[in-house]
């Protein structure tokens, strides 16, 4: 950790100071990813004690890396790993993470009014040409971005998890945001080896619009027991070649994520009711605190 790099502010206009909001699932494997690429990068949550979770996701990530990109080479794996680290800076001083930034990446809770208040106030201190970016699932762009004053500097970064793995990112325009800003948004996706796909600012953009049916759709197959949930996750590995079954990737995800999705979208009114409609198992998890691995148990005990 390098807490007192300065962050220089960039003359030439790309972008090279990132600050993430959220040192969870996603803001740790965002922050970890860009500072893997050479963004200097500061991690902000509201917790020392998140922070240090945060810290933990990507010590245990660099070092999967780092032995395979290594092998059996100790020293340049230390060097990839200090020097990671070394552009990596947190702060649980939500204003002060905001200053000097080029970019800022959101990635805290799944929820319209936390999301809002926090870029109402960053709105306030950023830099006039600081961008920002939201990595929410679900929720329209356009209903986080409208409480600034920079909706033309505003978009939808979305990143998949585990973020250091999976190469996708869905870039979201609102129906204000400048070809210039979206531009900006293409070339830190490349830089961080990721590929970026445009989708309309639409309820789950791309993936979600059709992972987060199938996935409530394997809960209600077995509510009405028609198969276990073992059963089902086996099937659509071998049946149809996934990589995790349903309820391994909902655990995986996170079960208040998916409620807060299907929730939304219920609220929204934008998708078909029989695809959202409320289901008791998941919504009892949640009541439950089983969240999924992040929680220690969900749909499967961890
Ligand atoms: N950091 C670094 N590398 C990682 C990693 C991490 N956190 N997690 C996995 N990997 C790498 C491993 O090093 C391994 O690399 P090699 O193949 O080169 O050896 C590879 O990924 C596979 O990992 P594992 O062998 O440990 O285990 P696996 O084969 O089960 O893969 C997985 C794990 C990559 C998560 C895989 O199960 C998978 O792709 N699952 C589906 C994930 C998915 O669908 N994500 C999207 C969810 S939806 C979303 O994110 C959007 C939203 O808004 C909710
Ligand atoms: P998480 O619960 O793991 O992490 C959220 C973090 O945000 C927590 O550490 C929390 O302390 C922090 N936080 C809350 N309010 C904050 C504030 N005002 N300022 C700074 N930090 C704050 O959640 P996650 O799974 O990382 O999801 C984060 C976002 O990314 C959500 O919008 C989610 O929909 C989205 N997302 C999640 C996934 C996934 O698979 N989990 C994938 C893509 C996108």
């Amino acid at each position: 950790l390098n807490n007192n790099f300065s962050t220089t502010p960039t003359n030439n206009n790309s972008i090279q100071n990132i600050t993430v909001y959220g040192s969870g699932l996603m803001g740790a494997g965002i922050v970890q990813v860009a500072a893997q690429n050479g963004f200097k990068v500061t991690m902000v949550d509201i917790e020392q004690a998140f922070i240090e979770k945060g810290k933990k996701i990507i010590d245990a990530s660099l070092s999967r890396i780092a032995k395979k990109q290594f092998k059996d080479d100790e020293n340049s794996q230390k060097s990839f790993i200090e020097t990671t680290w070394s552009n990596i800076k947190t702060e649980t001083n939500s204003e002060k993470g905001a200053e000097n930034t080029d970019l800022i990446i959101e990635a805290i809770v799944e929820n319209l009014e936390t999301k809002q208040n926090l870029f109402k106030k960053l709105d306030k201190i950023s830099k006039p040409n600081t961008i920002f970016a939201s990595n929410t699932s679900s929720l329209p762009i356009s209903e986080i971005s409208k409480i600034t004053e920079r909706q033309d500097k505003f978009a939808g970064l979305h990143f998949f998890n585990p973020v250091p793995q999976m190469k996708l990112v869905e870039i979201i325009k609102n129906d204000q945001t400048s070809e210039d800003t979206y531009q900006k948004l293409v070339d830190v996706t490349k830089r961080m080896k990721k590929t970026p796909v445009t989708c309309k600012d639409t309820p789950g953009f791309i993936v979600n619009r059709l992972l987060v049916p199938y996935l409530m759709e394997a809960v209600r197959l077995a509510e009405r027991g028609e198969a276990t949930t073992e059963d089902i996750d086996t099937a659509m590995k071998l049946g149809a070649g996934m990589p995790m079954g349903p309820f391994e990737l909902s655990d995986f995800v996170g079960l208040d994520t998916l409620k807060s999705i299907v929730d939304g979208w219920r609220k929204d009114g934008k998708i078909d009711a029989g695809l959202v409609a409320p289901i008791k198992k998941l919504d009892d998890l949640v009541k439950e605190g089983k969240l999924g691995r992040k929680s220690g148990a969900g749909f499967y005990t961890y």
